[in-house]
């Protein structure tokens, strides 16, 4: 199959969170299985095209009528490969992505011209399949960024674009690109798409619905956020919307590329290690605890968490859980230590370096991003927490277990479909620990009886073997989309 992979984000180009891993690792796992991919994603102005040895495409790519150009305006095309190999092309347009900012607002704010910005790259992904001699299956859009595609391809391609089948995947509902009805101007989508419901939720727009609408196949990225979306709990009001689809719609697991995320090939960490060489991990925690400038205690479990700074990650679970262990700890040699990577709102960025400030013997952040501190924490840490209140699927947790770092996950989403507690009847299978509920005192416990575990080597090791013998990779995963795309295609003919 030839298959054009759209994203907004993808690794190590431009990156915000898991889309970015996911619009990376996948692509290179169709490939490996005999299928010819392009990724097309847009050049953000911190991406330099000659640092990145890309090749400029003689032909512009014309993209016509789009908000404020009435008629058409140009990109310029630079065409590269990823260090997986497949071949990549970045859309350069400066009026909508050459910001200085981040990949979608600046700090706290949104760009007010998203609608436009992404609108653009949607329709840019279609007039690609049209004007460039790349041969195009199917096309693979992913989060709201990408999800008018599928409509441009209906209304203004049907003929031309009848054989080309559209996948939409939803990474997360909480971000749908819903904006007021003005923006419909911004689109370049005639108002019956306003009249007729299929843009429109109450007074507004919003570009997911249509996408889900008009996408062949839809799926999400676990099979149990697959069944929440459906519900008014996880749906985020587009639950009616998935439900009335649910025909088209499938839960595929993320898979974890490890030849980036594997402690035996690791660059960015101090000591390579394997099951057979645990000591090379402790190692590792030495060194965190260095530079985070902590008491060095070997024996001391290190908790860890990284991620974004978002309502989604359980911060108000964890902030204030962490706080109270904390201040319950009667010596030195009892407790915790934990560190914190993260980049997100800054009140949550505040709350975490209050907690640090709190405690400098036990807790140390680094607030922003950083790829190499990501990998050394996975590394270094005993244990990764994860109290997010949803998950569509979480790569952190698979990342830990290939690190022999036990994941704590809230029941949810995809942390639910990876991670076994040894509190149920699988003990001999178990790799981290679950709580149920969310709540705080439910998040306290799981960690003190994490802690506790971890103080009996005899019980824990179990664990990090299991953990680390898990296979996460993408193999199945990647030929489950293949059938996705084979229905994509087969629409017309059912
Ligand atoms: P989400 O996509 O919701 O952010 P995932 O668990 O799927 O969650 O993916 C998060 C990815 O982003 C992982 O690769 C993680 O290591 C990375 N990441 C998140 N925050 C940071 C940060 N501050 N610095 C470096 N990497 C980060
Ligand atoms: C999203 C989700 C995360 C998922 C990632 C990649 O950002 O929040 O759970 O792993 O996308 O699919």
């Amino acid at each position: 199959r030839d298959i054009l992979f759209a994203s907004s984000e993808v690794a190590p180009f431009s990156k915000t969170g898991g889309l970015a891993d996911v619009a990376a690792s996948l692509p290179k796992a169709l490939t490996g299985l005999g299928h010819r991919v392009s990724i097309i994603t847009p050049l953000y102005s911190h991406l330099d095209p000659d640092e990145l040895h890309l090749s400029r495409r003689i032909k512009p790519l014309s993209v016509p009528r789009l908000g404020k150009y009435r008629n058409k305006v140009e990109a310029t095309v630079w065409e590269g490969r990823t260090e997986g190999g497949v071949r990549i092309f970045f859309v350069e347009q400066d009026d909508f992505f050459g910001q200085e900012g981040n990949l979608y607002g600046y700090e706290d704010n949104d760009y007010e011209d998203n609608p436009a910005r992404f609108s653009f790259f949607s329709r840019a992904i279609i007039e690609f399949a049209l004007q460039f001699s790349v041969p195009v299956d199917v096309i693979h859009c992913n989060d709201w960024h990408t999800a008018l595609a599928p409509i441009y391809r209906d209304h203004y391609y049907s003929e031309e674009l009848a054989d080309v089948g559209v996948v939409l995947t939803i990474h997360n509902l909480a971000f749908q690109g819903s904006f007021d009805a003005e923006a419909l101007s911004q689109t370049g989508l005639p108002k019956k798409f306003y009249k007729a419901g299929e843009l429109r939720q109450d007074d507004g727009i919003n570009f997911l619905q249509g996408g889900i609408v008009h996408a062949d196949q839809v799926t999400t990225v676990s099979p149990t956020y697959a069944e929440e979306i459906q519900s008014a709990e996880g749906g985020f009001g587009l639950e009616e919307i998935l439900s009335g689809n649910a025909d088209k719609l499938s839960g595929v697991l993320n898979g974890a590329d490890y030849t980036v995320w594997s402690p035996d090939i690791d660059h960015y960490i101090e000591v390579q290690y394997d099951l057979e060489r645990l000591n090379g991990k402790r190692r590792n925690k030495a060194e965190l605890q260095h530079r985070f400038e902590l008491p060095i205690r070997p024996t001391l479990p290190m908790l860890a968490f990284v991620g974004r700074l978002t309502e989604q990650k359980g911060l108000d679970l964890l902030v204030p859980a962490v706080e109270k262990l904390v201040d319950s700890f009667e010596d030195d040699r009892d407790g915790f230590q934990m560190l914190f990577l993260g980049e997100g709102h800054n009140s949550y960025a505040d709350k975490v370096k209050a907690l640090a400030e709190k405690f400098p013997k036990r807790i140390a952040a680094h607030i922003g991003y950083s790829e190499e501190l990501a990998h050394k924490i996975q590394a270094g840490a005993d244990l990764l927490v994860i109290p997010s209140r949803y998950e569509p699927c979480g790569l952190t947790q698979l990342y830990a277990m290939k690190y022999g770092t036990l994941p704590i996950v809230h029941a949810t989403g995809g942390l639910a479909d990876t991670v076994v507690d040894p509190k149920g009847d699988e003990e001999e299978l178990s790799t981290g620990f679950i709580f149920e509920d969310y709540d705080e005192d439910a998040l306290s416990e799981t960690i003190t009886r994490a802690t506790k575990r971890y103080r009996n080597y005899r019980k824990w090791r179990p664990l990090v073997e299991n953990a680390m013998k898990q296979d996460f990779s993408w193999g199945s995963s990647a030929r489950q989309y293949i059938d996705i795309y084979n229905n994509a295609l087969n629409r017309g003919q059912e």
